[in-house]
């Protein structure tokens, strides 16, 4: 390699672009440590029966301390669902945040040339803009599982008042749906998110953008060459092939407030 061209590879490896606020990152923190309370002290209800639950619950305190954690954790994500909200309405980044990770009709062009790269029909994936499709399906999936999670938690957190009001079969609907939202919730994390921001050649062992905020040129090339070339000016041919499966929500350069 030249001077020259070490020289610019140097300097492309330091600039970096700013992806997730101040607020972003704590949001994301807050959700991590709720979830894993919840899981922890949901799950084992869940299987009562066998060895793992009687043990967590031991582990735990006993079932009345499990109780509250798992009432302290859901005031937590209740309290974390309203900073959301809160955020997005007030701040201006957020709300335009928010705008980008709306469903468009792009989004199925990108799933079209994806399959048909993961196919062997095209030597190419989707280039993505701030959002790939992905970061958009795993907000929106946490977004709608997070409601379904605190209603029907609070039906049963509140099933006195619940039966006053409305026929048995929805406390029975909002305890399945409880139960099961959890299992899966759990196995989409474990599976799909934890592969996505650790495992994936490319990012491991870890993405470290949910904590500092930043994301390097280079990933930025592969994962969001739309936005690298609409904020650089660098034409087209320039930027990385986008075939690498991109990682979880991200932001742009130039704004770093929370
Ligand atoms: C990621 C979020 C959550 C997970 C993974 C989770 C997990 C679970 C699981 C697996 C159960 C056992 C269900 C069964 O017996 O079929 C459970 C029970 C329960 N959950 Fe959650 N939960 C979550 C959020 C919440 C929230 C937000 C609330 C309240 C607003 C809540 C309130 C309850 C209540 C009241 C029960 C009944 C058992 C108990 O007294 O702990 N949960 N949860």
């Amino acid at each position: 390699m030249t001077r020259h061209a070490a020289e610019e590879a140097a300097t492309t490896a330091d600039r970096q672009f700013d992806r997730l606020t101040l607020s972003q990152r704590g949001q994301h923190l807050v959700l991590l440590v709720a979830c894993v309370v919840l899981v922890i002290t949901g799950l084992p209800v869940l299987f009562h029966g066998g060895s793992m639950g009687e043990a967590t619950v031991k582990l735990l305190g006993g079932a009345s301390v499990r109780a509250s954690l798992h009432r302290g954790g859901a005031i937590v994500l209740m309290g974390l669902c309203t900073w959301h909200l809160l955020y997005v309405m007030l701040s201006r980044r957020a709300h335009d945040d928010f705008l980008r990770v709306l469903p468009r009709v792009q989004d199925l062009r990108e799933v079209r040339q994806a399959m048909r790269m993961y196919v062997g029909l095209a030597t190419q994936g989707p280039r993505f803009g701030h959002f790939s499709y992905v970061e958009k399906l795993q907000y929106w999936a946490v977004g709608l599982g997070c409601g379904m999670m605190i209603l029907s938690g609070l039906a049963m957190w509140l099933h006195d008042q619940v039966m006053l009001t409305l026929p048995k079969i929805w406390l029975d609907v909002a305890w399945i749906v409880h139960g099961r939202g959890a299992v899966f919730g759990f196995l989409a994390i474990i599976v799909w998110h934890l592969y996505n921001v650790h495992l994936r050649p490319g990012v491991f062992p870890m993405s470290t953008v949910w904590l500092t905020g930043k994301i390097s040129e280079q990933q930025m090339r592969a994962d969001h060459a739309l936005e690298y070339e609409a904020i650089t000016g660098a034409p087209p041919s320039d930027t990385a092939t986008g075939t690498t499966a991109p990682t979880g929500p991200q932001a742009s350069e130039g704004g770093g407030a929370p």
